[in-house]
């Protein structure tokens, strides 16, 4: 029998939705996670102070009494949102990032950025103001294969970005490929990434396996087993800079098995039991607590959650029976 004690860990990347799924979807992560930082593409998505604090109020009033559960708020960056409400919005602790969608880039980004040059600005003003951003890095181009959109935007944009405002805190959501471990490894200090769950269990012939899965849909798509590997190696290697987002992201059963189906995975329920295999798999448990509980608030400059977790791994088929 194995038994770990850590660091309760924290969600750096959920969608909590609203009203009922919200209801039904933050217990499995106010369960297993002291903090998350809920993104903010709803219909119509959180594009003020105001906006965050009302959304806020609905995600606390959610959260069951036994739960110790924090929600961090993020605005969402549009090309028309307001620098002096940016600021305000941060300075007054409404939000406590801010997420850059490329408009059609995923799931609710209609309202997102078309061209980076009009936001110029605010990114100055948050990397002033040490305001983070979080940045889906997908360009949207048609033309570009859906496989490629990743590095495409590392190259294009985000390296721009990197290199006019090296002092700007970035976390790069929920990386898909070897470019981008690269990128973010080699990068400036101020540039982290998370990864998600599924990126790390998953690769892009289990969407195909006997037919056509539609719960492995999801953006960034999955990529080739050599970008899993990748994704694998920078979790486990204790690299301060990867850290854990799950992007866990609910959508009503008929609209992922439809004829055009949204993408997202929802993946709270068992997402620490999942990762602790996996990292035992790689004989990296030690390195385990890094990943979802210390390197989020290195990057964030947060404190250490106090309370700790347990997990016991108690039968042969090397499964966390037991997670406390
Ligand atoms: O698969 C995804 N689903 N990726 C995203 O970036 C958004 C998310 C959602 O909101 O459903
Ligand atoms: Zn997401």
């Amino acid at each position: 029998m194995k038994k770990i004690e850590i660091i309760k860990p924290d969600d750096w990347h959920v969608h909590f939705r609203d009203n009922d799924i919200l209801k039904a979807v933050i217990p499995e992560t106010s369960r297993h996670f002291s903090r998350a930082i809920v993104m903010p593409n709803l219909t119509p998505p959180i594009l003020t102070g105001i906006h965050a604090n009302e959304y806020k109020a609905r995600v606390i009033a959610a959260i069951p009494k036994k739960d110790n559960f924090f929600p961090l708020m993020t605005l969402y960056l549009t090309e028309n949102t307001n620098k002096k409400e940016l600021k305000q919005s941060y300075e007054n602790g409404s939000v406590f990032a801010a997420k850059l969608y490329p408009a059609g880039a995923t799931t609710n980004s209609e309202s997102g950025v078309q061209n980076i040059q009009n936001i110029i600005p605010l990114l100055e003003t948050m990397s002033e103001i040490g305001m983070p951003s979080l940045i889906h890095g997908e360009v949207t181009d048609k033309n570009i294969d859906v496989f490629d959109r990743e590095k495409f935007f590392i190259d294009k944009t985000l390296d721009m970005i990197c290199r006019k405002f090296p002092e700007l805190r970035i976390t790069l959501e929920h990386i898909t490929t070897d470019d981008a471990v690269k990128y973010v490894k080699e990068g400036n200090i101020n540039l982290s990434a998370t990864i998600t769950p599924h990126h790390l269990a998953l690769n892009r012939n289990s969407m195909f396996e006997g037919g056509i899965r539609p719960h492995f849909y999801c953006l960034p798509i999955l990529k080739k087993e050599k970008h899993r590997k990748s994704l694998v190696k920078a979790a486990t290697s204790g690299n301060r800079k990867f850290f854990l987002g799950t992007d866990t992201a609910p959508h009503l059963k008929h609209d992922k098995e439809s004829e055009c189906g949204c993408a997202g995975i929802f993946n709270a329920t068992y997402c620490v039991p999942i990762l602790a295999q996996l990292f035992d798999n790689e004989n990296a448990l030690p390195q385990l607590e890094g990943f979802i509980s210390k390197n989020g608030p290195k990057h964030y400059d947060l404190n250490m959650n106090k309370e700790k977790i347990t997990l016991i791994k108690s039968n042969q088929n090397l499964i966390f029976k037991k997670y406390l």
